[in-house]
């Protein structure tokens, strides 16, 4: 039998929890002990009694909930307090965002805490379960698009009124990988005019099936793991020039331009932004990472020339229920891979899934990009 806990997020703003009394009863049926600590699913509108219902343990405070757990769960990191009451055997699997969390990282491994990073999982399609940045990403783009409609002037759908016609206000998607994409769909779905570029090519494709108008641009600079490679310098004058013009003529413009483990890439200048018009809205996604607007600020709203800036940083965390739903499945398809039918590790950890997304082990780093943002120390 294995004892999987799951701590109470505490960080700002974070309202899921990475296991929903459905997923809790599966394990539960399963013959393993699940401990909840009271209120973790709160906020996400999953009370302690739901937990209690499907035979899950409520549990008052840390020190009660980690010692003797087989697995930890979370969706943030665990927190210094957490990790120094996570037993060295035990197993952490949460969303670490662990090059930007080098701190957590390291208490990890000072700690000799075997962890597994959920966004490192390799993006293949029996992966696709366990896709936390997947089934995050989805809801992170549909909610971007309500609130950035929420801050803009105008309506969306076109209408034809006794007071005359009102014309369809533009959304330009910059990124067509999940996010973007499911921003696409819900502009499309509240009747905008919407569009979508992409550095790869493939994504041109996925755009125009949602009914948006695809901007190309005659390069292709898909990388390796369906991921984008950096722009040469040429390719980037030539991309400017077209994402410039269709920033200048969109009433909203959402960003989700992405490579892992770089900064993301600038794709709006200040300079752009003062040939936008007045009341329109730029909804910067890549916010943690540096942005893809030049003004945008991590997590504030911005006013520049009577544009809107908004640099969301948890999006999701705005729609938890589903949210902690989708997370706690992937996490349910993960726990596959670790634990037995029996309730036993299954051990080594060989697959391919979770040697990508080992993080710490034995007091090392295991992850090499994780391992080179911490300057190569083991
Ligand atoms: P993804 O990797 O699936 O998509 C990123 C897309 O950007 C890819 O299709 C890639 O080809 C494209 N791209 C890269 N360079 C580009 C360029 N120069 N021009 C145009 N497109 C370019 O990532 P996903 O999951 O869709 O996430 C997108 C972004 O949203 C990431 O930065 C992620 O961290 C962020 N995010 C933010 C959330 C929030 O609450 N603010 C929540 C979830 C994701």
């Amino acid at each position: 039998m294995a004892v999987i806990a799951v701590p109470k997020e505490g960080a700002p703003g974070e309202k899921r929890v990475a296991m929903v009394p459905e997923v809790a009863q599966r394990l539960v049926k399963a013959g393993n002990e699940v401990r909840i600590q009271s209120g973790a699913g709160d906020a996400a509108f999953y009370p302690d009694a739901q937990y209690q219902a499907v035979g899950a343990k409520i549990v008052a405070d840390l020190k009660t909930l980690l010692p003797g757990a087989t697995v930890v769960t979370k969706v943030q990191p665990p927190t210094p307090a957490e990790t120094s009451l996570i037993d060295a055997s035990s197993i952490v699997v949460a969303q670490m965002n662990a090059t930007r969390n080098i701190e957590s990282v390291r208490a990890l491994q000072q700690r000799g805490i075997t962890a597994f990073a959920l966004e490192l999982l390799p993006r293949i399609t029996r992966a696709q379960s366990m896709d936390v940045l997947s089934s995050q990403a989805t809801i992170a783009g549909y909610r971007a698009v309500l609130v950035a409609a929420q801050e803009a002037p105008k309506l969306l759908p076109m209408l034809t009124t006794a007071a005359g016609t009102i014309r369809p206000a533009t959304v330009l998607v910059l990124g067509a990988g999940v996010a973007g994409l499911m921003a696409i769909a819900t502009a499309k779905r509240l009747g905008a005019v919407v569009q979508g570029y992409d550095v790869r090519r493939a994504a041109g494709e996925q755009v125009r099936s949602l009914g948006a108008k695809f901007l190309e641009l005659p390069i292709n600079a898909e990388g390796t793991g369906g991921y984008a490679r950096e722009l040469t310098p040429e390719e980037k004058a030539m991309e400017s020039a077209m994402v410039n013009k269709a920033v200048a003529a969109a009433d909203i413009v959402i960003t989700t331009a992405n490579i892992p483990g770089k900064k993301a890439p600038r794709l709006i200048a200040k300079e752009v932004v003062a040939t936008m018009k007045p009341g329109a809205v730029i909804l910067d996604m890549a916010a943690e990472g540096g942005g893809n607007c030049e003004l945008t600020q991590p997590g504030q709203r911005v006013v520049a020339n009577g544009v809107v800036i908004l640099g969301p940083l948890n999006l999701p965390a705005d729609i938890p229920f589903h949210a902690s739903e989708t997370f706690s499945k992937n996490i349910l398809s993960f726990l596959g891979l670790l634990i037995d039918k029996t309730g036993k590790l299954i051990t080594p950890f060989s697959d391919e899934i979770l040697v990508a997304s080992l993080l710490t082990q034995g007091g090392e780093v295991k992850n090499a990009m994780v391992k080179g943002v911490m300057g190569g120390t083991p």
